[in-house]
């Protein structure tokens, strides 16, 4: 279950409303959002944020029990449906029919990921197009079925979540980088497509993030040793350590999310804002 949680010592930021529990962000409040991969993890945290901030949500993922519960969480404000980012009608479908029933959509956000790490001499070519199609050609997919309806009203805005690994090499992950860099420069592509349409395209580059994807890459059994490890990085396989001394929340992912989503960001498109705690140096 993801709970939005700010770290110890750290204040909200000046500029915003407390409303009670909800926080506002102007701009968001009764916007309508998609969200992809919702179910958990980073998607899950996103959602949370948004509905925080005032927005109505769609919740999708392949598997629906995650965005089930969100909605049950969140009566009334998040509509879940179960959408495979793959499957380029259902993509259409889903976009089509949320905007008949709850109205246009203002903000999509791309979350929906996979990663299976190894090295490339035993990637095989299944790992490789699971890799595209989910992070890449699925980014694809949903961002062409909302970018088309919202340049035709003149606003929106769409944030993809990549990876700060599609900037940096890191052994085991060729497949899940590239793909990721991939989606990054397809958002940046649009972004200047539709940019005099109104809609804002950005990407935002999670570094480590303490999620189910995060965990996977572990050694069972060893968990507060794997995270020590991410954290203090691996100089034998060039990998660097996290500056900033922690593994990012999912709130933090969410947070620079719903900031590029809002109106905050209005004159900020074809960006991409790596949350790593500083682990790639920006290098
Ligand atoms: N956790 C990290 O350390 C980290 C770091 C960098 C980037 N990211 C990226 O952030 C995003 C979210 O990652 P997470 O850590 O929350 O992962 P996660 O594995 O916990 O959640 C991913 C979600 O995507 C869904 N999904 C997978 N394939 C799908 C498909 N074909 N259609 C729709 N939904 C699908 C899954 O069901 C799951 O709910 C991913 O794109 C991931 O690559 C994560």
């Amino acid at each position: 279950m993801e709970q939005r949680r700010r770290p110890p010592g750290r204040p909200d930021r000046p500029g915003r409303r407390d409303e009670g529990a909800r926080l506002v962000t102007p701009g968001l409040d009764g916007r309508l959002a998609l969200v992809t991969g919702a179910g958990r993890g980073i998607g899950a945290a996103v959602v949370t944020a948004l509905v925080e901030e005032g927005a109505r949500v769609v919740a999708t993922d392949l598997d629906p029990a995650g965005v089930e519960t969100l909605a049950a969480r969140h009566d009334g404000r998040v509509t879940a449906r179960p959408l495979d980012v793959t499957d380029a009608t259902a993509v259409e479908t889903l976009v089509a029919g949320t905007e008949e029933t709850l109205g246009p959509l203002d903000i999509a956000v791309n979350v929906a990921g996979i990663l299976r790490d190894g090295p490339v001499a035993g990637l095989s070519d299944e790992d490789w197009a699971a890799h595209f199609a989910v992070n890449t050609t699925g980014v694809f997919h949903v961002s062409r079925a909302a970018s088309r309806r919202m340049a035709g009203r003149g606003r929106g805005s769409i944030v993809t979540v990549a990876s700060n690994a599609g900037g940096v090499p890191r052994a085991g992950f060729a497949a899940y980088a590239a793909s990721k860099a991939a989606a990054v420069m397809f958002t940046r592509c649009l972004g200047l497509e539709v940019a005099r349409q109104g809609v804002r395209c950005n990407a935002v580059s999670p570094g480590s993030t303490m999620t189910d994807m995060q965990r996977a890459l572990w050694t069972a059994g060893e968990e507060e040793a794997s995270a020590q490890r991410v954290v203090e990085g691996d100089p034998a396989t060039y990998r660097t350590g996290i500056p900033l001394g922690r593994i990012a929340d999912p709130s933090d992912i969410a947070d620079a999310v719903v900031f590029l989503a809002s109106d905050h960001a209005q004159h900020i498109t074809m960006h991409n804002l790596y949350v790593d705690g500083g682990a790639t140096l920006r290098a």
